[in-house]
This record gives structure tokens, sequence and C-alpha cells, in this order.
């Protein structure tokens, strides 16, 4: 399918005049997806696993296809593919059960400042919990992980290294596959938040070799409420669950039970049946474009935006090296939702504030930013109207006296 044509898919882009430049929060949703959603709703939607009717084998045949499905999309395992709530609950899950079952005194925890919250916050705790480290990777100059500073802090005693595949907020594409070799090496293991990595580029979790990663669904064209962990099996069979309850057990005595395999045992009461169906189906829509086509678009289109960002006065972008479609930037002297208003106003929708990733924003040394970010549904008319905008909003607040 055309990316030139996909606008007509979204049924918000053919109601309201609109710039969403806010795909890395959440991208916007196909019809073919909606449709899909409904016809569970409609058509079957009965619970999974427990029925023994016509209506319930459908809904669990078609709920296991979509696992099926999302597992070939990252040439994971069926029992690799775990369903959570979203990308946070996935990264919560490795640190919780594995980073708390497996950490000591010494042990060392890698992360970055360019990581969301999601996989900071966790590790905080269980190196609380255990006594274990944590190391940040030294950024350079541009706020990039690179190879160099990730081996200044690999050691003996490095277990975990947790690191972002594509930062939310600078667009940078970390080096994975030589650090998860180098940690690898070190008897480490990677927890890969690809969040915003699934949705721009072909992901293949064996030829990647990480241990575990994870990714949501709304941001790639599927509903909210449902994320993927995937895990390397011999991993998660170590792992205990991280709740317990229907459908993960297998029997169940007085006092004492016992669970299923991976992924039932991280799965504990009803599914996201009609978000696992819609990712899968979100899935199929995406891979009708192809990852070349994509990244390409988003990239050109960036490129376009920073380039005209960067001759407008009092303006400044911070990844203009960016790799993938993200721009992160700020108009000097004023409060970003003071200008994410100013753009509401011109039908511009972009995200203003520290993006659940404070400790970058501190790197950057500024109290907030503003986020552009371009998908397959945004044109050149996006990107001339947004810097319109940006023109103008300048004007504005250096007339009032910012
Ligand atoms: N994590 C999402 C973002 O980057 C919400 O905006």
């Amino acid at each position: 399918m055309s990316l030139a044509t996909s606008r007509k898919d979204f049924p918000i882009l053919t109601k309201h005049d609109l710039v969403y430049l806010d795909t890395a929060a959440s991208s916007l949703t196909p019809q073919s997806v909606i449709d899909k959603m409904t016809e569970y709703y409609t058509d079957y939607p009965v619970n999974v696993h427990r029925g023994v009717y016509k209506l319930s084998y459908r809904a669990t045949e078609t709920y296991t296809k979509a696992r099926e499905n999302i597992a070939r999309f990252i040439n994971a395992d069926f029992e690799e593919t775990i369903f959570t709530r979203g990308a946070s609950s996935a990264l919560n899950l490795v640190a919780l059960v594995y980073g708390r079952e497996t950490l000591k005194p010494g042990d060392e925890i890698i992360v970055s400042e360019l990581e969301h919250h999601s996989h900071v916050l966790p590790w905080q705790q269980v190196a609380k919990k255990t006594g274990a480290t944590l190391i940040y990777v030294p950024l350079n100059k541009d706020g990039r992980i690179t190879i160099e500073n990730f081996k200044s802090v690999l050691t003996n005693q490095t277990k975990v290294v947790a690191l972002t595949y594509i930062s939310n907020v600078m667009g940078y594409i970390t080096p994975l596959e030589t650090i998860i070799r180098l940690a690898h090496e070190k008897g480490a293991i990677v927890s890969v938040d690809a969040a915003q990595a699934a949705p721009h580029m072909q992901i293949d979790v064996k030829k990647l070799d990480c241990d575990f990663l994870a990714f949501s669904g709304h941001k790639m064209f599927g509903p909210t409420g449902i994320g993927i962990l995937y895990g390397k099996r011999a991993l998660l069979d170590q792992m205990e669950p991280l709740e317990y309850g229907g459908d993960m057990n297998d029997n169940v005595d007085k006092f004492k039970g016992d669970w299923k395999d991976s992924p039932y045992k991280f799965e504990t009461g009803t599914p996201p049946i009609a978000e696992a169906i819609g990712l899968s189906e979100a899935i199929n829509y995406l891979e009708t474009f192809g990852f070349d086509a994509i990244i390409t678009h988003e990239h050109t289109l960036k490129t376009t935006a920073v380039k005209a960002l960067e001759s407008i006065d009092g303006v400044t972008v911070y990844n203009p090296s960016a790799e993938t479609g993200i721009i992160n930037f700020n108009l000097d002297g004023v409060h970003p939702h003071d200008v994410v208003s100013f753009f509401d106003e011109d039908h511009i929708a972009l995200r203003a504030g520290h993006h659940c990733a404070q400790l970058l924003i501190k790197w950057l040394n500024v109290p907030a930013t503003l986020r552009a970010t371009f998908y397959i549904y945004n044109t050149e008319d996006d990107v001339k109207t947004f810097i319109d905008s940006v023109k103008r909003a300048r004007a504005f607040f250096t007339d009032i006296g910012f």
C-alpha cells in the first residue's frame, strides 16, 4: 500500500482538520483496526480459554492466532510472547521478577539518561531491594549512547543492561547489536525498550539476540491497553509469575497451587482479547507499507522540518542528527506549554513537557521541550503548516516580550 494514500485510512484525519505530530505518544488508529475490534465486540464478544461453546472457541482461536501473528512479527516463539498492559508493564515485569530474583549486592545494572521512566524507575526499586548498583552510560555531546561509552561502564559485575532501542525524545537509534554482544560476553542480560522502535523498524529478536524486549500496541496503530514482552524461553522458564489468579494456574490445592508455562503464567485474569486482535490487525496494516518506506518517509519529513526550524531565529533543535522522525526543540525563552497551546489553535497536535524522560530533560538542562514526531500519515503539507505556525508563534511571543 502507498504511504501517500494512507491518510484516508484514519477516520480522525478525514473528519478533522488536524496536523498530528504526536505519534511518539500514541499513533492514530486506522479503520481496519477499529473494524476488527468492533467485529469481536459485535460477533463473538466472549471470554477465551474458558467456555465450551462455539462462540468461545471462535474467540479463543482468533485470540491465539493474534499472538501467533505478533510473535511472527518480531520472530519470537509463541511461548516467548507475553501480553501485558503496555510496554511499561512489560519492562516492570522484567525488573520486578527477573531483577528481584537474580540480583544481589555488588551487581551492576547499566541504564542511561535516555530511558523512559518505565525503564529506570523499576530498576531503581530493584537496586534498592537487592543492593545492586545503577550505573549510567555517559551520553556523548549529542546525547547519544555510543559503543565506546558503553564499554567504559561495562564490568564483570554488570548483570543487567536496560536500554532504549530508540529514544522517545531524541529519536536516536542505540547501536544495540554490538552492545548486546559485549554484554553477553560479560554474562549480562539485556532488556530493550522498543516502544519507539517496533512501529518504525523491523525487529528480529533472534537476530538481535536481546534477552527481553518490550513494546506497546498504541504507538503502532493498535489499541491502548496492550503491550508485548518478549523474553528468551530459558529465562522465562526460570522466572516466577508477578501476579497470581485465574487462567495462569494449573492445579490449586488449599495451601499451594502451580501454574502453566509461559506465556500464560504471566497473564492472570481475563486477557486483553479485543486488544490482542486489534494489535494483530495493526501489524497487518503496518506491514503493507514496509519498514524501509516508513523510516525513509519519516526521516525525509523530519529533515525538511529541521532545516526550516534551524533557519528561524530563536529556535533550538536538540537532535538534528536523529535517524528517525522525532524532533526535540524549543522556542528560546518561551515555555513549551505556551507554545503547544498556540499550535493547538492552528490544529497542530504535539507534545510539550518532559516526555516521561526527566533524566534527559535534566541532561539538556532545560525545564521542558517540544516534541514533534512524524509517521506514515504525515505529509509535506503538514511540515509546511507546522513551520508556518512555528514562525508565527516565534513572532507572537517576541511581540509580547518573550
Ligand atoms: N511514552 C510516551 C511518550 O513518549 C507517552 O510520549
